[in-house]
């Protein structure tokens, strides 16, 4: 596996495992709707800042770009697909927003489920159909290259820091929902 490939699918991993904690919230028999509504507030800055700004910016601005110029088709091909449900991750996450202005938890779990439930078929096509023919047109070498690209990328999208404070983040959530 290259390194930029490797970088994406650790950044799905994170991903992932605080859908496993928001499952937990979802699921939790004791309501409390301040803590709830806390978390929610926290994983909307999350989901905008890592999951859309950091990661699909990587995809699209880099390596969908170069998947591109080795002719893999966008419209009507699996990109177009890709940056179609980026389209309506936003627009969820957009929805999320609104309803915490509103401090509707109801409504937000909902939008919170469809947009989990959008990400996770995303993220398994990308790992099991994308991701791997990327990872065998471009090689090892070319991939170290896209990968400082990313780092570029989140330093000038999320800043310096900001990841390792996310991760902070994910783990104060572990411990409040013991996920
Ligand atoms: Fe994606
Ligand atoms: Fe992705």
């Amino acid at each position: 596996m290259g390194k930029a490939i490797q970088d994406l699918l650790n950044e799905h991993e994170a991903i992932l495992h605080v859908f496993t904690i928001l499952d937990k919230m979802l699921t939790s028999s004791n309501v409390d709707e301040e803590r709830d509504l806390n978390f929610a507030d926290e994983l909307v800055h999350f989901l905008r800042i890592f999951a859309d700004e950091c990661h699909h910016g990587k995809e699209e601005g880099i390596l969908f770009k170069e998947l591109e110029n080795r002719g893999v088709p966008n419209k009507g091909g699996p990109i177009g697909v890709m940056l179609q449900e980026h389209v309506q991750g936003r627009q969820l996450i957009a929805l999320m927003s609104e309803d915490l202005l509103s401090a509707d938890l109801e409504a937000f779990k909902l939008h919170a489920i469809e947009y989990r439930d959008l990400l996770r078929q995303h993220i398994q096509k990308e790992n099991e159909i994308l991701f791997t023919l990327a990872d065998q047109i471009i090689s090892d070498e070319k991939q170290v290259e896209l990968f400082e690209q990313f780092e570029a990328h989140e330093e000038t999208v999320i800043g310096h820091g900001v990841h390792e404070q996310l991760h902070a983040q994910i783990h104060a959530w572990e411990i409040l929902y013991q996920a």
